[in-house]
């Protein structure tokens, strides 16, 4: 496992407030980011910090991704997201978020290999789809699976336990696919098809979304490594929403299962890892109601919340988002070589080339994101919108579970438990229930 660089000390920074002086230490990561440390400002000075959103508070160091959002920079251990997404495969890549180093050939293929072998459900677990609606969404099927897996392996439970960690993590990763797939079909009233271990992962978990048992499911080898391509650019993102979801649950000591039950809730709303099915939703809309992208654009502009640019923007990426960049090249050779040419496609193209240039998206700095083309390869590929959250929460998954595996190595760790600035009334009286 790669280790944690020691972090810098730097001269202590002031705090002054009223006629008093406090310092407190100044520390810088291994790319030059700077903290002021502040784990003892209440003891010390009686304050807190307020920061809603969390824009200016590191919740923890870590190792596993470096992003610069100004240069548009993104690294998993070191290694540079352009990189990765040309030479190396998703299950590599989580082997080494997870693990902290690149495979050697043979650490690889017993990874692979133990991933293979664990991709069936438990039979009782496959029933209860049976007891969801038929309209359930793939997200809410995907968390409630996932949490229901601890009912199943109740003997791999103990987030300190090396060995229930490494079995429960190669479960998750295994079975992942297999219960995102099974949403869809029920959803479809299509029966559930095994998985077939002799595909590799992405290819079994395309034959159990597209496949039927009546017919072989060849798999077509452009949509694999564009999905396989689209799960790497996904894999992590440093302390996102459904990433610090998984620490902040995962902190009370909760096993893995409930732990990443709580990041695909998460990952699922709208302005996270929903934006993908939203982005196809507003392209949808464009072309149903025969609007111009130029007039959705403006209505975007005016603070139209319903307009909303979905695919624009980011919290961190304040020049370009590298995954997007990736991903444009790949989703554009994905069209071409499957011939598609869709009025969707057309209005996202146009979209795209007018808000480059629109002063008020330059000035915000509101790029394309990863989203805003993931949307357009998995609509491409044939995958129903309300799929495609669950699809990033399978690139998502190895990111989550490095996260977690670092947050309890963490010679720090504690619960999280932030606090807050009351605003409500103070000590108010209680007027009994006849006299309200
Ligand atoms: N369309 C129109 N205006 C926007 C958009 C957008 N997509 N994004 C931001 N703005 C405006 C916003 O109204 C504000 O304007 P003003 O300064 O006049 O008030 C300004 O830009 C700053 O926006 P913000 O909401 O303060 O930015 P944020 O960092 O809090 O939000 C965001 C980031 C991703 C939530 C937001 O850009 C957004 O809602 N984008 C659409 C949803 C989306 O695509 N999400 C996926 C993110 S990538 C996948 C992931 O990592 O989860």
């Amino acid at each position: 496992m790669a280790s944690k660089t020691e972090l810098k000390k730097l001269p202590n920074a002031e705090l002054r407030i009223g006629d008093k002086t406090w310092e407190f230490p100044v520390v810088e990561g291994s790319e030059g980011e700077r903290a002021i440390d502040i784990t003892k400002l209440r003891a010390q000075t009686g304050h807190i910090t307020l920061d809603p959103g969390y824009a200016n508070s590191g919740s923890c160091t870590s190792a596993v991704t470096f992003i610069d959002g100004e240069e548009g920079i993104l690294r998993y251990r070191g290694i540079p997201i352009e990189t990765l997404a040309e030479q190396s495969s998703f299950m590599e890549v989580s082997y080494l978020l997870i693990y902290g180093k690149l495979p050697s050939a043979a650490e690889l293929a017993q990874f692979e290999a133990s991933i293979r072998r664990h991709t069936l459900l438990h039979e009782d677990l496959k029933r209860m789809y049976s007891a969801l609606p038929k309209d359930a969404h793939p997200m809410a099927a995907c968390s409630t699976t996932v949490g229901a897996l601890a009912t199943f392996y109740p003997d791999s439970l103990d987030p300190r336990d090396p060995a229930q960690i490494d079995i429960s993590i190669q479960r998750l990763i295994a079975k992942l696919p297999t219960l995102a797939a099974y949403a869809y079909k029920h959803s479809i009233g299509q029966p559930f098809l095994y998985p077939l271990n002799s595909l590799d992962y992405v290819g079994n978990f395309l034959r159990m979304m597209f496949g039927n048992p009546c017919e072989e499911y060849d798999v077509d080898p452009v949509v694999k490594k564009a999905l396989d391509l689209l799960f790497i650019l996904h894999a992590d993102h440093e302390q996102n929403c459904s990433t610090s979801t998984v620490r902040l649950v995962g902190s009370s000591m909760v096993n893995l299962f409930g732990t990443i039950s709580a990041g695909i809730n998460a990952l699922w709303g709208p302005l996270h890892g929903g934006a993908n099915q939203a982005v196809i939703e507003m392209l949808e809309s464009i072309a149903e109601e025969g609007t111009s992208a130029r007039d959705y654009l403006e209505r975007a502009k005016s603070g139209d919340e319903s307009a909303r640019l979905m695919g624009f923007g980011h919290r961190v990426y304040k020049n370009h988002d590298p995954r997007a960049r990736v991903i444009k090249k790949a989703c554009d050779e994905v069209l071409e070589r499957m011939g598609i040419h869709s009025k969707l496609l057309e209005i996202a193209k146009e979209l795209e080339e007018i808000t480059l240039k629109d002063d008020y998206f330059v000035q915000r700095k509101l790029y394309p994101n990863v989203d805003f083309y993931s949307g357009v390869i998995y609509n491409a590929i044939g995958t129903p919108a309300n799929m495609f959250t669950a699809m990033f929460a399978i690139g998502r998954l190895p990111g989550w579970i490095a996260q977690w595996k670092e947050l309890h190595q963490d010679p720090s760790f504690k619960i999280g438990r932030p606090r807050q600035i009351y605003t409500g009334p103070t000590n108010a009286p209680y007027t009994p229930i006849d006299r309200r």
